[in-house]
């Protein structure tokens, strides 16, 4: 399924025809590869007239695709991510309005979402941001285990910490702008320039520090806890923190593209994912994030929100253009580029 996905990507970014009769749906998926691809092969087994195009970028280089293709969009359904860049595309007036008949089953968290973005967006699941440290490197360096966000200041953690590019990374755009809130802007500048003393590098997409942890490349990945606890899971010795001052949480979401070449499947794509039956197939993808059908079945390893110090995260202010734009030029200029090296 990888390669046929990638190879009919290819050809549709080539301008390929499909096959012909072939409905098609050309999708960006923001979330882990291996539920991107099973959400792709339990779609078309159930709909086998319409041929999925799926390519996998993360939350920021979504955006910006989206935004590049402006007036010609070549895509039709944004999935998964997190919300703030989706909730920027709304306010451009790159995503469609669509009132799914599927809203009645989802959390108030998940329609708060799509009520801030005029129904050009909707919630699909949620997860709290924290880390997850090498239990393992940690004790063979004699390292502290971090509990707080200040902790991760500790100059012994001197190139043991990994995070992504917010540019690129909503989970990292989520860190900037939970510290942002936490602390206030120019304290939260100064922590996350004090942090880049023990960063070893930013990555591209939000979920590779943890992997880098959990392979030993890294001691610690800054990432959303139910990242953290797949790669537990998985069976690496990662152990996941809920930061003690507080954190940001995400509220994945979905939107159709505005003028997208094939608004029909992309509107029984939206209300297929939304099923309780599709959103409880997460876990066998390794995602544990809590899904936004109340009726869907979370995993046992899904990091319980209600034992989580959550901030009250204002998605409305940090999904905005100009609070996103501003957030992410300021990082570039004081933060951007500063590691242990
Ligand atoms: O799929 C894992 C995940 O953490 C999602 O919960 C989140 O929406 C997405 O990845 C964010 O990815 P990125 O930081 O690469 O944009």
């Amino acid at each position: 399924m990888k390669f046929r996905t990638v190879a009919i990507a290819v050809g549709a970014a080539a301008g390929l025809p499909a096959a012909a009769g072939a409905a098609e749906l050309n999708m960006i998926c923001s979330a882990d590869v291996v539920i991107c691809e099973k959400l792709v092969s339990e779609f078309e087994s159930g709909h086998p007239d319409v041929e999925v195009n799926m390519v996998r970028l993360s939350s920021g280089e979504a955006y910006a695709k989206v935004r590049a293709e402006g007036r010609n969009p070549q895509t039709d359904l944004w999935w998964g991510g997190t919300g703030d860049p989706q909730l920027q595309a709304a306010s451009d007036g790159l995503t469609a309005e669509y009132k799914s008949p599927m809203l009645p089953e989802l959390h108030d968290w998940a329609v708060e979402q799509a009520e801030t973005a005029g129904y050009r967006t909707v919630g699909v699941y949620s997860g709290a941001l924290g880390w997850g440290y090498n239990r393992d490197i940690f004790a063979k360096k004699g390292l502290k285990a971090p509990a707080c966000w200040a902790d991760l200041l500790d100059p012994a953690l001197k190139g043991e910490i990994q995070i992504a590019d917010p540019n690129s990374s909503g989970t990292a755009y989520t860190a900037l702008a939970t510290l942002v809130q936490l602390m206030g802007e120019d304290e939260a500048f100064e922590y996350l320039r004090a942090l880049g003393g023990n960063v070893a590098q930013y990555t591209k997409s939000g979920s590779a520090p943890v992997k880098a942890a959990a392979r030993g490349e890294t001691g610690l990945g800054i990432v959303f806890m139910h990242d953290a606890v797949s790669q537990s899971v998985e069976g690496f010795p990662i152990e996941t923190v809920a930061p003690c001052e507080g954190t940001g949480y995400e509220v994945g979401s979905m939107s159709i593209i505005e003028g997208g070449p094939n608004p029909d499947e992309a509107r029984v794509f939206y209300d297929w994912v939304l099923t309780p039956e599709v959103q409880s197939l997460m876990p066998e993808a390794g995602s544990y994030q809590i899904p936004s059908n109340k009726a869907a079945v979370a995993s046992e390893h899904t990091p319980d929100l209600s034992k989580i110090k959550l901030i009250d995260y204002d998605f409305a202010e940090y999904g905005s253009a100009d609070r996103r734009k501003e957030l992410l030029a300021r990082w570039d200029a004081e933060v951007g580029g500063r590691t242990a090296e």
